[in-house]
């Protein structure tokens, strides 16, 4: 088993990485504050893993109840949250009810925003079950809902007590999300960690193959950018770089998402063409070499990802853009790649050539 801590003084927590770490009900009893917790997870991941959770808690008399919401990116909403407060008050559940997310990032970012908001913010634990979760959206307290609007566009930050990220649960995940997920992973490499990478191009297909081994590895490795990112700027206020870094490919991934229909495109699937959009788009501005955004494009490729988003034109592109939360005093933020290996926020791209770069990466080789 692999541990890591995000830094966060008092709200600090740990992260557990490896086969079988979702069994260790040791580890959820010892952070909780009441012997009553309530798992949120949904109806594909319940039936495989919830008995497998709650097993150890039931044995050592915790009070254990659940609440099993409808799969999917299109009920991450109001009516999905209210699901859960339902499922709290109908358990009268009080401040030291401890909630335990146990799914995707949709279940996650859901079971947060309710832990964060319910009679003013509960205790929560994180158990994801997708590699996208388990690298990206359990780690770090971002929580909240989509607005037909915009994407996640409603929440808060409310920091989990405990990340179980249990590699054993990734062998039944379909091949499309284990892509899904590797988009966030190559990510990483991209805007921070140049060997990891490096590392990544060599060992893609024992991911592909999911190798617990290396799956341990790039999720070890994942976490540990993420962890060092949000302890520096957990509400990603910094003015330059910081948490907002996180982002690569998202503002283009996120008009995707909402341009086509939630749940159309996979996040990870939008995020992968977005950030070949940034490559491209850092490729015009002079900061990579056309060997550079070649070394992206194949990488995710590889992954088995998209790497042209749908044509919805640069209006719409724009358009959508806009609502971006790193839009500051109406001016769109980018992030943008100096080089390979390190990434900057960036205000000032000419419209001309952001519309040449949506362009140039839209069309037929999307999913
Ligand atoms: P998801 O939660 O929809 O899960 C993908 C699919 O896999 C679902 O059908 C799910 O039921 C199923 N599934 C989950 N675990 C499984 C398993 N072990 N075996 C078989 N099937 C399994 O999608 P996701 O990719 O995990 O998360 C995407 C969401 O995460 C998006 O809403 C995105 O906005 C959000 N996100 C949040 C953050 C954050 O910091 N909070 C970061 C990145 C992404
Ligand atoms: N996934 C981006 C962030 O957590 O900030």
């Amino acid at each position: 088993m692999l541990a890591l801590t995000v830094n966060l003084s008092d709200r600090s927590y740990p992260i557990l990485i490896g086969p079988g770490v979702i069994a260790a009900a040791d580890r959820i009893i010892e952070v909780l504050t009441s012997p009553r917790v309530l798992v949120v997870s949904n109806t594909v991941v319940a039936p495989l893993y919830l008995q497998r959770l709650t097993a150890g808690l039931h044995a050592s008399d915790i009070h254990v109840a659940a609440t099993i919401l409808a799969d999917g990116e299109a009920n991450k909403n109001w009516q999905t949250l209210n699901q859960i407060f339902d499922g709290l008050l109908a358990e009268r559940c009080d401040r030291t009810t401890t909630l335990i997310a146990l799914g995707g990032g949709v279940v996650g970012d859901l079971a947060g925003f309710a832990a964060a908001t319910y009679q003013r913010g509960i205790p929560f634990i994180q158990v994801p079950t997708t590699l996208l979760a388990q690298v990206d959206s359990s780690v770090g307290g971002k929580t909240g809902i989509n607005h037909p609007r915009g994407k996640n566009m409603v929440g808060a930050f409310w920091q989990p007590r405990l990340v179980l990220a249990d590699t054993d649960t990734l062998q039944t995940l379909p091949d499309r999300e284990l892509s899904a997920g590797l988009a966030e992973v190559i990510k990483y490499g991209l805007i921070r960690d140049l060997p990891f990478l490096t590392w990544l191009e060599s060992n893609l297909d024992a991911l592909l193959v999911r190798d617990g081994g290396a799956l341990a590895y790039a999720i070890e490795r994942s976490c540990a950018n993420k962890a060092e990112v949000v302890a520096a700027d957990e509400r990603e206020t910094a003015k330059d770089g910081g948490r907002a870094l996180l982002n690569l490919g998202h503002t283009f991934g996120h008009a995707i998402e909402t341009g086509v229909g939630y749940g159309e495109w996979l996040h990870g699937e939008a995020v992968a063409a977005g950030m070949v959009m940034a490559a491209e788009l850092s490729r015009r501005l002079g900061w990579l070499t056309a060997a550079d955004l070649d070394r992206v494009v194949r990488l995710l490729d590889r992954a088995g990802l998209p790497v042209r988003g749908p044509r919805l034109g640069a209006d719409r592109y724009l358009d959508l853009m806009g609502h971006d939360k790193k839009v500051l005093a109406g001016q769109l933020r980018l992030v943008l790649l100096r080089r390979l290996g390190e990434a900057m926020t960036f205000a000032d791209a000419p419209k001309a050539e952001i519309r040449a770069a949506i362009e140039h990466c839209c069309g037929d080789k999307g999913i």
